[in-house]
């Protein structure tokens, strides 16, 4: 018996603000933002407990930072995860901007927490 692995999907969401990798057609987790002047601020990502630990996060992140640098923005990490894969990941180095508080204090009035 032979098992086809098949390819993760990472698509943008515009209207929910989101990129999210499908497995097979299903949607595996996502890494969701909010844009200000240019720049993608990412601040939470997620992978569903049944397809942790694949290595589906690191793709579904590559390929979002991907996305930005295509569409001409920046990028500010405010999500652990994003931070702790940009420190492995120079190639975003040039247009990553830092956390500040300044931005923190806009995505929780944007985000209403
Ligand atoms: C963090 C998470 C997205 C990783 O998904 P995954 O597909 O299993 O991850 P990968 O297999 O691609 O990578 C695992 C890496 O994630 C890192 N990681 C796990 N939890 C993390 C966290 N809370 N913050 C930062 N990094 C984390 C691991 O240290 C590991 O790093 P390594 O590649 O340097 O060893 C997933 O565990 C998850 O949804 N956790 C709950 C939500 C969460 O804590 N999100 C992160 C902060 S918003």
């Amino acid at each position: 018996m032979t098992q086809q692995a098949t390819a993760p999907v990472v698509r943008r969401v515009d209207a929910r603000h989101r990129y999210e990798i499908l497995v097979g057609g299903e949607r595996a987790g996502l890494t969701a933002y909010r844009d200000r002047d240019g720049r993608r601020v990412f601040f939470h990502t997620e992978i569903d407990d049944a397809y942790a630990g694949q290595g589906l996060a690191a793709i579904l992140v590559q390929q979002a930072l991907t996305d930005v640098r295509a569409s001409g923005m920046r990028i500010v990490p405010v999500c652990p995860y994003v931070a702790k894969f940009l420190k492995k990941h120079d190639e975003f180095a040039d247009i990553t901007d830092p956390v500040t508080p300044e931005v923190l204090q806009w995505l929780d009035g944007v985000l209403g927490r």
